[in-house]
Order: structure tokens, then C-alpha cells, then sequence
């Protein structure tokens, strides 16, 4: 394996990049000329490329994951994981008990969630757990299908998967904010949200809702860790955790016997379980994270420690691309206190929530004229000045991204000056 640039070195090179073309505050060219003949050079690197930041795909952690080596390595020989029961005695008879152990183990240390009194519930990413609980949810002989709300923006898979089969069970009402129907609910709380990484609470002030936690970004690279959740149906996943997204293994954390019993159920009529050789895969790099937050010994760190001061750096980038290019605004977040870090700072979401400011009205499709890829508000509840950015994406594809964005104006304003001489 080749040396890997650290993050600092990549920063300061990008630093460099954004100095040499005056892009930095302080550098900024004003004059039409200047700023032409920059922006001519700016981007020679990737200029035509179609930057696509459309999904959450999490290759930002291979980077990690190959320095790790042998140490995140499994075999598994062929005869090995051949039934379909794991447990068969356990109320979740497909969950393997070494990931089990390591579910527990790796939330004890990072101090995200409570673990005590909880079934744990394996599926095929938490998206399947998600249908798992609609399922398990609703009431098998209502007269409709019960509603499923969430605060806008929420994330834009939420309506898709709800209402893919048309189910007679449950059904997608909309933004929770505007929720008034009587009668009883399902509330999701995204925290923090994918899109805009806001740190979220119900917002449905009614009685006979049930509320599932979608706790995919509850991780201290995104998000300070204040404290444990504590709350009766709690979704977790590797995709966004570990970055292992092609694993499809996610997890709940269900309080309630019945509710976990008819989650196994639904993933026994589903796919017969979950696979043993994903599990047994998701147990060891687990185990690694957890390891490497008890004894550090590589230079990155804990896996946290790495990807917390990529986001760090990357957050950094883009807000400096954001007040360099004028065209733009993100949310802003207050720092808080991490008590798995032991340091204070401000969330730094694995989405960019970017907002197009007027007379830009399709921020979607602005930003495809200028090859960049992203998901338009339309698909979270809200309107079409906002996209939402994977932040996650490999370091070649971010730094590209961030460089063109900043340089979007002076791509215009030579479009303008060609125009007029
Ligand atoms: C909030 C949220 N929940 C669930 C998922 C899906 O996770 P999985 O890959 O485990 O199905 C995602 C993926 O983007 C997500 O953003």
C-alpha cells in the first residue's frame, strides 16, 4: 500500500491551491481582468468531470479502512455459516451473538445509546428495520392504514419505502409540523437529520404517536455526543457508522418485547433473517472500532478521531467555498460538548444542506450545469432552492467539488466579461 496523505497535508495543499488562485479571503481579485484570467486556470484539475454527491456513499472511510490491513480481515471457510439460525433460542433467532456482543460493546465506549433492557434486532441495513417497525407497528385490523410523519426536511427515502407496496398497514402523511390528523401516528425522528444535520426532537404534540429514533448520524464524527439515548425504538446502521454501507447491516435497539418480536418476524417473512457472513464481517470491524478507541496505536487514531477531523476539515473547505463563491448559504450550528471526544464543537453533518440564494431558483439543476450531482429539496418536503451534498464522498470527488463551487462566480463573471468585450 502506498503512503496516504494525511489530512493536514491534503488541507494544506488544497490551502495552497485556493492562495494561488486568490481564492482566499484576502486574495480576492476584483477587478474583471484578474479575476477572468484566475478562473481560466482555476480547475485544469478535473475541470470536465461530473462530481456526483447525490447518495451518502460513505467512501470517505476507506482511506481508514485500508490502514487498518489484516487487522479488519475475516476468513470464513466454506462450510462455515451454513444454517439459517444464529440463536435459535434468542427472541432474534438470525442475530449472531459475536455481533450482538460488539453492538453493546461499541456503544458502552462511544456512550451514544442505552443498551440495558433492550432487544437487539438485526436487519439487511436499517432500512429494512425500518419497514420492520412500520410493520410491527401497526395494528394488524385497523380501518386505515396508520399515519407516518416527519419534520421537514426529512430524509427523502422515508415516503419511497412507505409507500413502495401501497400497504394496507401503514401510510405516508407528510411534514410533521403540518400533522393534524386525529387519531393514532407514527412519528420518525431523524437525529441528527439527513438533510440538514440539525439535532431533532418529536414535534407532533399529540397523544397516541409512537416514536421511532433514526439515530444513523447519533456518531461523535458527526455530532457531539451529549449523551446516551435513551428512547423505545432506536436505528442504527454500519453505512454511516463504520462507512461499511455495502455490508447492508443495521441494528435496532427495541425496548418493548412485542414491538422486537414482531420486527424478527417481519425480517423472517422478509429475507429469512440477515446474513451470517455480513454479520460475522460487521462483528470484526466493530471490534476494531471499539479496539482502536481503548488502545490507539495507528497514526490516524480511533476511527472517530479520523473521520471527525476529516468532516472537521471538509466543513472547514466548504463554508470557506461557500463565502468565497457569494452565491450560497449552509446552516449554522452551536458547539457543544462531546462527552466521548472530551472537547466542545459544532456538529459537522455527513450532508451538506446548501441553500441557493436569488435569483438562483433551481438549486439542483444550477448546480448540474456546472457538473456537480446533489438531491433537490423537493424530494426532503421543501422547496427547490435547497440541495443536499454528500459530504462523504472519496477525498479526490470532495476536493473537487469544493474547489469548483468556490469558483462558480468567477466562471460566471468571465462569462460576462467574454460577453461584453
Ligand atoms: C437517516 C437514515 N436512515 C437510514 C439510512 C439507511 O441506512 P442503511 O444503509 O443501513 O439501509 C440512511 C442512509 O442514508 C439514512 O440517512
Amino acid at each position: 500500500m502506498g503512503p496516504l496523505w494525511t489530512t493536514r497535508e491534503r488541507h494544506s495543499g488544497l490551502i495552497a491551491w485556493l492562495a494561488r488562485h486568490k481564492l482566499l479571503r484576502g486574495h480576492i481579485c476584483t477587478s474583471p481582468s484578474s479575476s477572468s484570467s484566475s478562473s481560466s486556470t482555476v480547475d485544469s484539475n478535473g475541470r470536465d468531470r461530473v462530481i456526483n454527491l447525490d447518495h451518502g456513499d460513505p467512501t470517505m472511510y476507506e482511506r481508514y479502512w485500508q490502514q487498518t490491513g489484516d487487522k479488519s480481515t475475516i476468513v470464513i471457510p466454506g462450510w462455515q455459516s451454513m444454517s439459517y439460525f444464529s440463536d435459535a433460542g434468542s427472541l432474534c433467532w438470525f442475530l449472531e451473538p459475536e455481533f450482538a456482543k460488539e453492538i453493546v460493546r461499541l456503544h458502552k465506549i462511544v456512550g451514544n445509546a442505552v443498551t440495558e433492557d433492550r432487544y437487539i434486532v438485526v436487519g439487511t441495513g436499517s432500512t429494512q428495520l425500518y419497514q420492520a417497525v412500520l410493520y410491527a407497528l401497526s395494528p394488524p385490523d385497523a380501518a386505515e392504514p396508520l399515519s407516518v410523519v416527519s419534520a421537514a426536511p426529512y430524509y427523502s427515502s422515508y415516503p419511497l419505502i412507505t409507500d413502495c407496496l401501497k400497504s394496507g398497514l401503514y401510510k405516508w402523511a407528510g411534514d410533521a409540523q403540518s400533522f393534524n390528523k386525529e387519531g393514532p401516528y407514527i412519528e420518525l425522528v431523524t437525529s441528527p437529520n439527513n438533510p440538514d444535520g440539525h439535532v431533532r426532537q418529536s414535534v407532533v404534540n399529540k397523544s397516541g404517536g409512537i416514536l421511532v429514533h433514526d439515530l444513523a448520524y447519533y456518531w461523535p464524527q458527526y455530532s457531539p455526543i451529549a449523551a446516551a439515548a435513551d428512547h423505545d425504538i432506536m436505528l442504527f446502521t454500519v453505512s454511516k457508522s463504520t462507512g461499511h454501507a455495502g455490508m447492508r447491516i443495521g441494528w435496532a435497539l427495541v425496548k418493548d418485547e412485542e414491538v422486537a418480536k414482531k420486527m424478527v418476524k417481519y425480517v423472517e417473512l422478509n429475507t429469512i433473517g440477515v446474513s451470517k457472513d455480513s454479520q460475522l464481517r460487521a462483528a470484526k470491524v466493530l471490534q476494531v472500532v471499539t479496539d482502536g478507541c481503548k488502545y490507539p496505536t495507528s497514526e490516524e487514531g480511533s476511527l472517530f478521531d479520523f473521520a471527525a477531523n476529516v468532516m472537521e476539515e471538509r466543513w472547514k473547505l466548504l463554508r470557506a467555498a461557500v463565502r468565497q463563491s457569494g452565491l450560497f448559504t449552509l446552516p449554522e450550528f452551536s458547539p457543544g460538548l462531546c462527552r466521548f471526544l472530551n472537547s466542545s464543537f459544532a456538529p459537522r453533518p455527513a450532508f451538506a444542506w446548501l441553500k441557493c440564494e436569488a435569483p438562483i431558483e433551481d438549486c439542483e439543476a444550477f448546480l448540474r450545469s456546472n457538473k456537480i450531482l446533489t438531491r433537490g429539496g423537493k424530494h426532503f418536503g421543501v422547496g427547490p432552492q435547497y440541495v443536499r451534498i454528500s459530504m462523504l464522498d472519496r477525498d479526490e470527488n470532495y476536493d473537487v467539488f469544493v474547489q469548483r463551487l468556490s469558483t462558480i462566480h468567477l466562471r460566471q463573471s468571465m462569462q460576462v466579461d467574454e460577453t461584453v468585450q
